[in-house]
């Protein structure tokens, strides 16, 4: 199966067909996959409700299109090579054959316990194979996954699981991070005290540590597989039947669940996979994510998978056991395209040249970042240091709604520019709308980015919740899909993703909701109000920045700060820890009562000298104290 697209020239006229006939162009590119029934519509749409189908009629399952299909070929082919967090351990390789005899066990192991197809399914687990076995498992069979980032709190994740009424949890008893080992059943077993709907738990043994098992409710995942059959039959899916769930942060407090299906998701993800890291056969892709992102889910587990490709996955951190792991992981497994972070490459930065100098990098032949804008500095780093100059940086632009990357390079197949991420690709129609909705056609412009036309891989729906998915994103410019992101477009055409225009924080290529960390705040039985802004960090990117109204005066500020630190922790999870928070007396609120986040994101971002207008303040001495007690 090749989709890829060879020059520059080839890209703009596959742009310029897939905008003057969209169904022509994805039917080409849908053929090449296996259907067990053809579809009889390429696109159906409506923006308004949104109401959006694709390959109507079709009969298929995405994980015959990524295993069954490439036994023939690939059964001795590695599928996945696992790199293990401690550095002097065994690393270990499935094939496609075991891949799919694996995926088939535990599809199997999955029915034997009740499931079947539409049952949600919530995965909470390390970076292992059986993360993505689990993954393809339920995919197998019709069950929806939805993964759970293990970094995630007992709270959050049984918010989750709640919202998605999921009758199984997948899990370990620990995992190892660094130098570090989490016990992360414990989590689940807390979780579990909110929930009434998880009828079982299958636990693989990770870190070897004692954990309860509930008797009747929790399994071992080595007994769950034992005995069973390697054959599993692919369930007929329809088209746009569910795949997953991934929950993701918007400007409300409350996650919403992302809806993904088999068809339109398998199509564009492969796609966009093969011409974005400009695949070869034989190469070894890796993409340092987690599984529990987007990222993960598209560019570790399914389109690398749906295109044949050796796909690497990585237990540890980029800092143990010193800041040279990915680059001696590179050179030890000869890594081909190397796809992280903007905020891992400044954070690496920073421990100096000679880790990443001191290993054989000439593997390399296209390095990726995702997930935030990334600056100037990091980008020629990344380029000159590990790229040698030799191998393109494509900067993808893309969103857990989207499902797939939409704006980025092409290998090196496109121009590069740093810190933009450049073009769409075919088949993808962004523009740029002003304040009042309006297309502001002419270049070197900025405005909100919003999507005139679906791709195969946008989302279909908010679970539980079509009218939540058609406000956020579908209500704000008439037959558009707002991003939710500022943009750029040069003399070129080239785009610029500047950031979020909404109350989303990005911190370390981590989604917050403003309002979600306010609500976690809050819960500290000592916080009356907060209000929480971003602040531009070294590493990170963004940085949370609380204000906190507390009940009286706070003597001890440094234990308040643990404590709502504390809070947030069971609430969310460390990972959205407020790097600073600030006790204030008061907020500063218009008359409506409405919070001016712009002042205090000025007061944090280091320039209260430029407010703006206050005038519409209920107490424009609120901003003096402020700025006063600022950090
Ligand atoms: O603001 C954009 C930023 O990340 C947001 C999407 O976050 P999430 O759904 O968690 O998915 C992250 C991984 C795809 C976007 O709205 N973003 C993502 N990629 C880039 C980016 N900002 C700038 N440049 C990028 N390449």
């Amino acid at each position: 199966m090749n989709l890829k697209i060879n020059s520059f020239e080839q890209y703009k006229e596959q742009h310029q067909n897939s905008i003057s006939d969209p169904a022509t162009f994805w039917d080409g590119i849908a053929q090449t996959f296996s259907w067990q029934k053809p579809y009889d519509t390429v696109c159906d749409w409506d923006f308004q409700k949104p109401d959006v189908k694709w390959f109507l009629g079709g009969v298929v399952n995405i994980t015959e299109n990524a295993l069954d299909r490439h036994l023939p070929k690939r059964a001795n082919q590695p599928a996945i090579i696992w790199e293990p967090n401690e550095p002097n351990s065994e690393h270990s390789t499935l094939t496609y054959q075991e891949l799919h005899d694996q995926v088939c066990q535990f599809a199997n192991a999955l029915k034997s316990k009740g499931i079947v197809k539409g049952d949600r399914i919530i995965l909470y687990m390390p970076m292992l194979p059986e993360l993505a076995i689990a993954v393809l498992a339920c995919a197998r069979i019709g069950a929806i996954h939805s993964v759970v980032f293990a970094g995630f709190s007992a709270n959050a994740m049984a918010d989750r699981i709640n919202d998605a009424q999921a009758k199984m949890v997948v899990t370990s008893d620990g995992l190892n991070r660094g130098a570090k080992q989490v016990g992360i059943k414990e989590i689940v077993d807390e979780a579990l005290t909110k929930c009434t709907s998880i009828e079982s738990v299958i636990v693989y043994q990770c870190t070897e540590t004692a954990v309860e098992m509930k008797d009747g409710r929790d399994y071992w995942w080595h007994d769950a597989i034992n005995g069973t059959n390697k054959i599993c039959p692919a369930e007929p899916m329809d088209a746009d039947d569910m795949l997953f769930i991934l929950y993701t942060s918007g400007s409300t407090g409350k996650p919403k669940g992302v809806v993904h299906t088999h068809g339109g998701y398998m199509v564009y993800t492969a796609y966009s996979f093969q011409n974005v890291f400009q695949y070869e056969e034989g190469d070894v892709y890796w993409c340092t994510a987690d599984i529990g992102w987007i990222t993960g889910h598209s560019y570790i587990v399914y389109g690398p998978l749906l295109s044949g490709a050796t796909t690497m996955m990585f237990e540890g951190i980029p800092t143990f056991p010193d800041a040279g792991r990915f680059w001696q992981v590179c050179e030890k497994h000869k890594v081909n395209q190397f796809y992280t972070a903007p905020t891992a490459i400044r954070a690496l930065m920073g421990y100096g040249d000679d880790l990443v100098s001191q290993y054989d990098l000439s593997s390399l032949k296209v390095l990726g970042t995702v997930g935030e804008p990334i600056n100037e500095e990091a980008w020629h780093w990344y380029h000159k240091l590990v790229g040698k100059e030799k191998c393109p940086v494509v900067d993808t632009w893309w969103q857990t709604e989207t499902g797939g990357i939409l704006i980025s390079g092409l290998g090196n197949h496109s121009p590069m520019k740093p810190t933009f991420a450049g073009y769409p690709l075919p088949g993808i129609q962004p523009v740029l709308l002003d304040q009042e909705g309006k297309e502001i056609t002419e270049d070197n412009v900025e405005g909100y980015l919003c999507i005139k036309h679906p791709w195969p891989s946008i989302l279909r729906t908010t679970y539980g919740d079509h009218e939540r998915c058609r406000v956020t994103y579908f209500s704000h410019y008439k037959n558009h899909y707002f991003t939710g992101d500022g943009a750029r477009r040069d003399e070129n055409g080239m785009y610029r993703i500047i950031g979020r225009v909404d109350d989303v924080i990005n911190v370390s290529g981590h989604r917050f909701g403003t309002a979600e960390i306010e609500n976690a705040i809050n819960a500290n039985s000592r916080v009356i109000e907060s209000a929480v802004v971003a602040y531009p960090h070294d590493v990170k990117g963004q940085g949370i920045y609380a204000y906190v109204v507390c009940d009286g005066v706070v003597a001890d500020e440094d234990a308040a700060r643990l404590s709502i630190i504390e809070t947030v922790n069971t609430e969310i999870g460390k990972i959205a820890k407020p790097e600073k928070i600030q006790f204030v007396s008061g907020l500063p609120k218009t008359r409506s009562g409405k919070i001016m986040r712009r002042i205090l994101r000025k007061v944090a971002e280091g320039e209260p000298d430029k407010l703006g207008d206050t005038s519409t303040l209920l107490d424009p001495g609120v901003v003096s104290k402020i700025i006063e007690g600022g950090l």
